[in-house]
């Protein structure tokens, strides 16, 4: 039996969370809209990486070889990178996180094998998919695990309550993992302490990157009981480890071991992201109680607030490409092996693209929106993350006068990758 209670579990994985906040956050930056203005009207290809600029670790350069690395901002450049993979290639994703998982991560893939296996594993992501998972799993989780015990207390912790464990409970039990909060909670902990395994500071990777390891070791045997499990039952269930089973590749079915490797790589990408995602949108909107009002109206804008509020606040505001062969972009040369990290942060927030870029607009003309990435690499789990948001959001605009505590200080997003809201206190009306 698990000792631990939810509580404790749920407050070790805050621990976790602002720990990784804290990684990515180096330079302690709450709005780095205005240097990234200046870049991208004065040196759109910057020599230099971003990321290193503001004290956090390089995606693009993560061990720290002395790789050249360039900045990309501007959202037409960032398009032309993200979209050629045969040019701007990911391998070095794998460099700083590969080893915590047995180097299988598809955003560290290129080429034919990248093909391969988002061929492979996409189609239970795809939206027509993920549907189903509305009524049957997103709903009643968001309801009776969370709301409904929120609802008569009129306050909340609002990361603690719900924005840290509802993406966690909500991928767990769509993949097929065991019902069990307390041990979600301590396996996204795991999840956590692998992201948070680069660092910006080579000495601290001395003792954080074993660390990742064994984390990646530890989610790895909290995963593979549950695969095994299931094979022995022989029952077929309608989730990801069932899928997985069904699955036949080149004459060959998946071993249990692999498929434990595949939804471990996931629940790295899975959790956090939407959390901050979400977070920072509450923040958005709670700011701008008139366009909470709109949005309480008028339900069918929800899509269109999650989508404006993750351009505004872009979490995964960099992502980084190696050069397969020497390439111009932007007018500058970068030569073969040399990379870029792109500032989609920046390119959302491009005037040529968005008008009124540091505005809300929830009217705004539809435009691809690089928040989930763009091209080969997109998002895998991105319909599933848009339609979690709309619904945990919808929840929320029907909790009476849902507004900021104003008992405690505004929450501010913080961050230059990984952003996110250093806490959120909120209050409504109990009828
Ligand atoms: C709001 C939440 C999320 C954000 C902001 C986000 C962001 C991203 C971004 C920017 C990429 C592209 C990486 C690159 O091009 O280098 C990516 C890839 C990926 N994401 Fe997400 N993600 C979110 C939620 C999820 C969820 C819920 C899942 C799975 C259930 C997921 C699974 C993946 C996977 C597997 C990839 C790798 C795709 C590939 O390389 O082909 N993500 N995500």
């Amino acid at each position: 039996m698990n000792a631990v209670t939810k509580t404790q579990a749920l407050e070790k994985m805050a621990r976790d969370f602002a720990a990784v906040s804290g990684v990515y956050n180096g330079a302690d930056v709450t709005s780095p809209y205005e240097q990234m203005k200046e870049w991208r009207e004065k040196t759109p290809v910057l020599e230099g990486d971003i990321l290193r600029i503001f004290r956090a670790p390089s995606q693009a350069d993560w061990m720290g070889t002395g790789r050249k690395v360039y900045t990309v901002f501007r959202y037409k450049d960032v398009h032309q990178i993200l979209r050629d993979d045969r040019n701007w290639l990911s391998k070095q994703n794998a460099e700083g996180f590969g080893s915590a998982v047995d180097n299988f991560l598809l955003t560290g893939m290129d080429g034919e094998e990248h093909h391969k296996w988002r061929a492979i594993l996409q189609p239970p992501m795809m939206p027509n998919a993920i549907k189903k998972w509305k009524d049957n799993l997103i709903c009643p989780i968001i309801e009776d695990e969370f709301i409904g015990a929120m609802r008569p207390k009129g306050k909340s912790d609002l990361l603690l309550d719900f924005v840290l464990a509802f993406p966690v409970r909500v991928v767990y039990k769509m993949f097929g993992l065991p019902d069990d909060m307390v041990a979600a909670m301590q396996s996204a902990g795991w999840a956590l302490q692998i992201v948070g395994g680069p660092r910006f500071d080579p000495e601290e990777m001395k003792t954080s990157i074993p660390a990742a390891m064994e984390a990646g070791q530890r989610l790895y045997e909290y995963v593979l009981p549950a695969v095994q499990e299931r094979r022995k039952s022989g029952v077929v269930r309608d989730d990801m480890i069932g899928f997985l089973m069904g699955l036949n590749v080149d004459g060959k079915s998946f071993t249990d071991e692999d498929i434990t490797t595949f939804i471990r790589m996931t629940l790295l990408a899975a959790g956090e992201t939407t959390s901050r995602s979400f977070g920072n949108m509450i923040v958005l909107l709670l700011e701008r109680p008139d366009v909470w009002e709109r949005l309480r109206q008028d339900r069918s804008l929800i899509p269109k607030a999650v989508v404006e509020t993750m351009r505004l606040e872009t979490v995964a505001g960099h992502l980084a490409r190696l050069a397969a062969r020497d390439m111009e972009i932007g007018g500058v040369t970068i030569k073969k092996d040399e990379a870029v990290t792109v500032c989609i942060s920046s390119a959302n927030r491009d005037p040529e693209v968005y008008a009124n870029p540091d505005e809300l607009i929830l009217d705004r003309p539809m435009r691809p929106v690089m928040s989930f990435g763009f091209g080969p690499h997109i998002c895998m789990g991105m319909h599933l993350a848009k339609l979690e948001m709309e619904i945990a959001l919808n929840a929320m605009l029907d909790l009476p006068n849902f507004r900021l505590d104003p008992d405690y200080p505004k929450p501010v997003i913080r961050g230059i990758q990984l952003r996110g809201p250093d806490q959120l206190h909120v209050k409504w009306d109990v009828a």
